[in-house]
């Protein structure tokens, strides 16, 4: 196994502990989620009993793989807990997610959860938002014009000509669960995470983004030998 994997499955064995019998829990999107959901399956054969909600198409067919059987949000919100993964995280617990395309049925999920616990290796932790690029999810009718009026908006913010890429995935142009495309924004540094994400969302065309602000509550990051849980 390699260091990754291992600390991949050390955060997914601690966010066990999160996890009581009866519970609503939204499953996460991502290959740590996906290590999350091969050590709760078997717990659940053995009797936890739980309704899970997934936060994507291909989270939903993992986990019917593993025997998990799946609910509806609509039917079930708001759930008692979502566990999930980042692809950038900071100390005060905000997030940049969609690395894999799922950030809005994830954000959805996790803002119907009451809490949110995030699971992720010691590589995602950083002290400032941003060396990710940011996904930001927009309608695929005139997604080229709604990229113009971001770029505008990134501008007047005071970030300047931010690399914006839409999306590919095997030769073609990536879509969502839901058919939209993403351009993945390249920060470098996310000064004020807040006011962009409100300035993003205030862009017609614009889905959603991918930070997660003030949603998670606890954060378990895997090191080397611990799992450092950071709490709001
Ligand atoms: C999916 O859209 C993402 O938000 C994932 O949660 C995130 O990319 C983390 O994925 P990994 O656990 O695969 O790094």
């Amino acid at each position: 196994m390699t260091d990754q994997n291992a600390l991949k499955k050390a955060v997914a064995a601690k966010a066990l502990d999160y996890v009581s019998d009866g519970m609503t829990l939204g499953l996460g999107s991502g290959t740590t989620a996906e290590v999350f959901l091969d050590l709760l399956a078997p717990r659940i054969r053995g009797g936890l009993k739980l309704l899970c909600v997934p936060t994507s198409e291909r989270t939903a067919s993992y986990a019917r793989k593993l025997g998990i059987t799946l609910a509806q949000l609509d039917d079930l919100a708001p759930l008692d807990l979502t566990i999930d993964g980042a692809d950038e995280a900071d100390r005060n617990l905000d997030l940049i997610k969609g690395g894999g395309g799922m950030l809005l049925r994830e954000k959805i999920v996790a803002a119907s959860s009451k809490a949110m616990v995030v699971i992720a290796d010691e590589s995602k932790l950083v002290p400032r938002l941003g060396k990710y690029p940011l996904p930001v999810e927009v309608i695929e009718f005139g997604h080229k014009a709604t990229a113009l009026r971001l770029a505008a908006a990134f501008t007047a913010l005071g970030y300047a000509n931010v690399p914006m890429t839409l999306r590919q995935k095997d030769g073609a142009v990536f879509k969502t669960d839901s058919g939209n495309v993403i351009f993945d924004c390249a920060f470098g540094q996310i000064k004020d995470a807040p006011k962009l994400a409100t300035t993003i969302l205030a862009v017609p065309g614009v889905v959603e983004h991918g930070l997660f602000i003030a949603i998670a509550t606890t954060l378990l990051i895997a090191g080397p030998g611990e799992v450092e849980v950071i709490t709001r």
